[in-house]
C-alpha cells in the first residue's frame, strides 16, 4: 500500500501512525501472558503514544525504493520498541530523573524502578526477536538489520552518547563534544532508521550513502529541535517535563549556540537532508516533508 500523496503531511504521518501501532500491539506480548507485571509495564510505555517517527522513516525510505510495506512494517515498529526502551531509562532517577512521559507517569513512576529497567530491557530484546522472526526478509538481511540496529544502539551509538550526555553536566562541552552528544544519543537511532528501510529495499550502496547523509542531518536537526522544545515548548503539547535541561546544566545546542542560532543550524541540516535526496525528484516529497516537519513541530 502507498498511502495517498496528496494528503496533508498532519494526515500522513496519523495513518503512518495507526498502521505502526497497530503493528506494536501485535509484537507485544499481551498483559494477561505471565508475568504480567513486565508485559503490562511494557506495553505502557510503548502504546503511551509517541509520534512513531523513526518507524515512518523507515518505512517512507523503503518506498523510496519500492519495497512493499508489509515486508518492511514489522522492521519499522521494532525501531519504536527500543526507542521506547530508550524513553524509559532514559527517564529513570539514575538519568534525566522524569516524571512525565508522553502525557502519562513514567514507568518507574507506575511500576517502580526495578520494573522498569527490566520492562526497556524486555523491550530491546523484543525488537532482536522480532527482526530475526521476520517471514518477509530474508535471513541475511534479518542479519544485516540486527548489525545495523545493535550498532546503533551501542557505545558507539545511542549508549556512548547516553554516557557522554551525563559526564556533560559536570562541565562545559566543546563543540565537538555537543554535536557527538547529539549524534550518538539520538541521531544513530534515526540514521539507522532511514537505512534499515533503504536496505530492506534492497537499494545499491550509492542509494544507501544518501540515505545515510539523509539520516545523519535529520538525527542530528531532531535532538536540536528536542533541545529548542525544552526551552520553547509546553508540558502540555510535549508530554514531557520543559526547562529540564537547564535545570540539569545539560549539554544542548540552545545553551551552546543560543535559539535563534540553534533554529539556524537545524534548518541547515534539514536543508542538506533535502538536497541529499534532490535526484529523487517527487518520489522524496515525504521524506523531505518530514525533515521540515521535525523541526517545525510543537510537540
Ligand atoms: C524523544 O523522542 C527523545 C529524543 C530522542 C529526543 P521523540 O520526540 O521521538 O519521542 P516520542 O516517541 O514521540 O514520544
Ligand atoms: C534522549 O534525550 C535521548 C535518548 C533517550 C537516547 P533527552 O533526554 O533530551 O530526551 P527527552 O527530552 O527526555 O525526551
Ligand atoms: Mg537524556
Ligand atoms: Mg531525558
Ligand atoms: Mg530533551
Amino acid at each position: 500500500m502507498n498511502p495517498a500523496v496528496d494528503i496533508s503531511i498532519g494526515d500522513y504521518i496519523e495513518t503512518e501512525r495507526a498502521r505502526v501501532d497497530q503493528e506494536l500491539d501485535r509484537l507485544l506480548p499481551p498483559e494477561s501472558e505471565p508475568p504480567e507485571s513486565i508485559h503490562k509495564a511494557m506495553r505502557y510505555s510503548v502504546l503511551a503514544g509517541g509520534k512513531r517517527l523513526r518507524s515512518i522513516l523507515c518505512l517512507e525510505c523503503g518506498r523510496l525504493f519500492g519495497v512493499d510495506d508489509e515486508a518492511l512494517l514489522t522492521a519499522a515498529a521494532a525501531l519504536e520498541l527500543v526507542h521506547t526502551y530508550s524513553l524509559i531509562h532514559d527517564d529513570l532517577p539514575a538519568m534525566d530523573n522524569d516524571e512525565l512521559r508522553r502525557g502519562k507517569p513514567t514507568s518507574h513512576r507506575v511500576f517502580g524502578e526495578a520494573l522498569a529497567i527490566l520492562a526497556g530491557d524486555g523491550l530491546l530484546t523484543l525488537a532482536f526477536e522480532v527482526t530475526s522472526q521476520t517471514a518477509a526478509i530474508p535471513a541475511e538481511l534479518q542479519l544485516r538489520l540486527i548489525n545495523e540496529l545493535a550498532y546503533a544502539l551501542g557505545t558507539r551509538g545511542l549508549i556512548g552518547g547516553q554516557v557522554a550526555d551525563l559526564a556533560a553536566v559536570e562541565g562545559k562541552v566543546s563543540e565537538d563534544s555537543l554535536r557527538y552528544i547529539h549524534r550518538t544519543k539520538t541521531g544513530a537511532l534515526i540514521c539507522a532508521s532511514a537505512r534499515t528501510g533503504a536496505l530492506v529495499a534492497g537499494a545499491p550502496e550509492a542509494d544507501i550513502a544518501r540515505v545515510t547523509e539523509y539520516g545523519e542531518r535529520v538525527g542530528l536537526a531532531f535532538q536540536i529541535a528536542d533541545d529548542l522544545l525544552d526551552v520553547l515548548g509546553t508540558e502540555q503539547e510535549l508530554g514531557k517535563a520543559v526547562h529540564k535541561d537547564g535545570d540539569q546544566h545539560k549539554a544542548t545546542y540552545p545553551a551552546f549556540y543560543g535559539v535563534e542560532e540553534s533554529r539556524r543550524i537545524a534548518k541547515r541540516l534539514v536543508h542538506e537532508a533535502c538536497e541529499a535526496l534532490a535526484r529523487y525528484g517527487g518520489r522524496a516529497r515525504r521524506l523531505q516533508e518530514l525533515a521540515n516537519f521535525l523541526i517545525t513541530r510543537q510537540s
